[in-house]
């Protein structure tokens, strides 16, 4: 039998994750012969400052996740034990966990009919909740100032997929009362590990700062008198972000907008081919005065009784460049262990936290079955894309 060559036949389009700034940044590091930070030194005030300025907040904190900032944005702003965390299941696991690790608890709502993020329905439906966490999945803004407008307790934004975007003409990671970003390597902005919390409360960036940075910097920034007394120790978990992972994310911030228009160019050649010949298929927009990130993009098949993991195997077969979405947390046996739950994080055992029913929320299910992740390269990749688009429509339209 011979093997049928796939439609897309270039390779996909890539320059080296990192480069030249990158490792000039890391040689000069090294020849500093420090690579902690104990105080809010000049890697950890350079990369806190530029994330500052990217969403526009009074302060950045930089630390050794996008989990680990979400557990302290959730513990800063105040998440508590008895009332949960509403969010979707639309967002990688951590989130969801960050929730317990916080002392609190995940409370699921669906995402909307036509979008992978929260509903702002879910605000008003919810019962007691203590805060709100919002992903901004897959690079496409949620929709904020209503979020925020409705919620009546504190939101935290997950902008780990949302580098760079902005809603409504600010940027994700200035609408909440916090926003966090992962700066694990595949996202858009990598220290190969790290993460960073952006806030313009002062009492939340002291208390995200008290649960896992050195005591050196503790003194010398706290200020609120709950913290101030207890500045030699913290909660001393060990949070803060490895120096050579600030340089590194530096930069990588620094050529983020090109790599930013980069992708969207090569989304708009997608687009036109996909419009041309009319494909069932949407690319789902983020909006007037709105800006997207990048995190792949998400696809939405429009034919009735589309099942994307069937088409997963199908585009993927034709080269297509496409992933699932996450699994589905919600029939993750980890939140259906009661007893894995209890030892991970004790104060379930005397908590309202349920496990979610795994066959609620039809607009996220409905996501689930019609949507796929399209990898967008950074590098100008005309030919490819229009190489794409065209393997998309033709698998499309000689579908039975
Ligand atoms: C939406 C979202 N939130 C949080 C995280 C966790 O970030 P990290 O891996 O840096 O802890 C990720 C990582 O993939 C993510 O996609």
């Amino acid at each position: 039998m011979t093997a049928v060559a796939p439609l897309v036949k270039l390779p996909f389009p890539k320059q080296p994750k990192y480069g030249p700034a990158e490792r000039a940044a890391v040689l000069q590091l090294l020849d500093t012969g420090h690579l902690s930070e104990t105080t809010r030194g000049p890697a950890t005030a350079s990369i806190e400052d530029a994330f500052a300025a990217l969403a526009g907040t009074a302060f950045a904190l930089s630390f050794n996740s996008g989990t680990a900032s979400l557990k302290a944005a959730l513990h800063a702003v105040g998440a508590r034990p008895d009332a949960g965390v509403l969010m979707s299941p639309m967002t990688w696991i951590s989130p969801i966990t960050a929730a317990f690790q916080a002392g609190s608890f995940p409370v699921f709502a669906d995402v909307g009919a036509e979008s992978a993020n929260l509903d702002t329905s879910a605000l008003t439906e919810s019962g007691d909740v203590s805060a709100v966490l919002v992903t901004h999945a897959w690079g496409l803004p949620a929709a904020m100032e209503t979020l925020t407008a409705v919620a009546a307790v504190p939101v935290v934004e997950d902008c780990s997929h949302a580098h760079g975007a902005r809603h409504a003409g600010s940027p994700v990671g200035s609408w909440g009362t916090a926003g966090c970003f992962s700066l694990q390597e595949a996202k858009s902005v990598s220290g190969g590990e790290g993460g960073i919390l952006t806030t313009n409360d002062q009492a939340v960036y002291e208390r995200a700062m008290s649960l896992g940075h050195h005591p050196h910097r503790l003194q010398a920034e706290l200020t609120l008198p709950e913290l101030v007394a207890t500045a030699d120790t913290g909660a001393a978990h060990k949070y803060r972000m490895p120096a050579l992972s600030a340089v590194i994310a530096r930069q990588q911030l620094a050529s983020l907008p090109q790599r930013m228009a980069a992708s969207e160019a090569n989304l708009a050649i997608l687009r036109d081919v996909l419009h041309d010949h009319a494909a069932p298929i949407a690319v789902p927009d983020p909006g007037p005065g709105s800006v997207r990130g990048w995190y792949g993009t998400p696809l939405r098949l429009l034919q009735p009784g589309a099942d994307a993991e069937a088409l997963h195997e199908t585009f993927a077969a034709q080269g297509i460049p496409v992933r699932r979405i996450y699994p589905d947390w919600l029939a993750s046996p980890l939140l259906h262990t009661p007893a894995l739950l209890h030892r991970y994080w004790p104060h379930l055992q005397h908590s309202p936290w349920r496990p979610p029913d795994p066959g609620a929320f039809p607009h996220y299910r409905q996501a689930r079955r019609s949507t796929l992740i399209l990898k967008i390269p950074t590098v100008a990749a005309d030919d490819y894309m229009a190489q794409v688009g065209q393997a998309l429509v033709h698998v499309l339209t000689h579908r039975s």
